[in-house]
């Protein structure tokens, strides 16, 4: 295993790109999905399952795990990895978007930002340096600077000075995360839709040099057209030969268009969660297993797919456990999506190196058109 972070192109084909993350604790294959895990589990997954699902690596949170059970509790047990049984790589988010969207009685400052917990109405801080703190309690791989990012719609000022303040937070993570060799820290680049405050954004972030760049505050209400806009030429503002990461993205054809323009890394809780409310996700689009259709069908629900829950159930099983409330419904539809949304992955890395993306992305879409037979 090596001792230090690095990453390596190994083809481009059009902005696409497939690479590797090397990193002490294993490597990571890009373009890479990575389940979230948001406390210290990724829902109804045995960690050994999310692996055999081709996670390289998972996501946590910092909001969540200091709040419960605390960063220094999971530091006094050993750090995360050991925490919840994941010995690969893991990412952790800094902590102000989930306060922005989950905290009570928010209170934005220069200093970072204040709240009661959304679990006990407990009163806690996060500021770029606390955030630094409890990612390295965690024992977190790759650590996120900490950032702020508004709703969308907004209006400029506020994009324009929100992002300023992410980018003095950026300085100060910067600073508070030091020297840690095998640990890297992304930095997050806002700015909203505009383009000139993106490229005021990645400029501050290049100034003070990350092992990585996130692209932030997109997927927060601006529709896929206004997002897949902004990715025609956000990516190109970030070092070529550095991982560039999409945050909280999202359904299979947003990774499609996201990774066409060149992202490396994204992360989102639909496969798990949409698992837990019945949903599938499939070659041909999204299976709804609690509509009464699937009641009596003997069939998968993908013939194709080579997962336990298309080798071992039907769509009749499926729909009558969701129907019936029992835990494994969650289980079995969760690890169907995962094991489908690695697939995805595994594919364009294929597709990228072989120089076929685009034919490889026109097929993606035939077979979607066609829908669930
Ligand atoms: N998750 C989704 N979007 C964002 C963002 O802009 N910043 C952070 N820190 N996390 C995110
Ligand atoms: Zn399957």
């Amino acid at each position: 295993m090596p001792e230090k972070f690095s990453f390596a192109l190994a083809a481009t084909d059009g902005a696409a790109r497939t690479g590797t993350i090397s990193t002490p604790r294993g490597d990571i294959r890009t373009p890479a999905f990575m389940p979230v895990g948001t406390a210290a589990t990724v829902k109804a997954m045995m960690p050994e399952s999310v692996a055999a699902t081709g996670a390289d690596i998972l996501l946590g949170n910092t909001y969540h795990l200091m709040l419960r059970p605390t960063a220094e509790r999971i530091a006094r047990l050993g750090g995360l990895h050991d925490f919840m049984n994941w010995q690969r790589p893991i990412l952790t988010d800094s902590g102000g978007f989930q306060v922005m969207s989950l905290a009570d009685l928010r209170k934005l400052t220069e200093r970072g930002v204040t709240f009661r917990s959304h679990i006990d109405g407990s009163k806690h801080e996060l500021t770029p340096e606390r955030s630094m703190e409890i990612q390295r309690l965690l024992g977190s791989d790759i650590v996120m600077a900490f950032d702020e990012c508004p709703a969308l719609p907004a209006d400029r000022d506020r994009i324009a000075e929100s992002m300023a303040l992410s980018m003095r937070w950026a300085a100060r993570s910067r600073d508070a995360f030091g020297d840690r060799p095998g640990h890297a820290l992304f930095g997050i680049q806002q700015g909203g839709l505009e383009r000139d405050l993106r490229e005021q954004s990645a400029e501050a972030l290049r100034d003070i040099e990350f092992d990585g760049y996130a692209v932030g505050g997109l997927a927060v209400g601006e529709g896929q057209e206004a997002m897949f806009g902004v990715l025609d030429f956000a990516p190109a503002m970030l070092p070529q030969d550095k991982p560039r990461y999409l945050m909280g993205v999202g359904k299979p054809d947003d990774i499609v268009g996201a990774v066409k323009r060149g992202i490396d890394m994204m992360d989102c809780v639909l496969p798990s969660r949409s698992g837990r409310t019945g949903q599938a996700w499939t070659r041909r689009g999204q299976v709804n297993i609690k509509n009464a259709r699937h009641q009596d069908d003997p069939r998968p629900l993908d013939e194709a797919c080579t997962c336990p829950t298309c080798r071992g159930y039907s769509r009749a099983y499926l729909h009558h456990v969701f129907r019936a409330g029992e835990m494994i419904s969650g289980m079995l539809l969760t690890w169907h999506n995962l094991h489908y949304y690695q697939e995805l992955m595994s594919e364009m890395r294929a597709a990228i190196s072989e120089a076929r993306f685009a034919a490889w992305e026109a097929s993606f879409h035939d077979l979607r058109a066609e829908g669930d037979i």
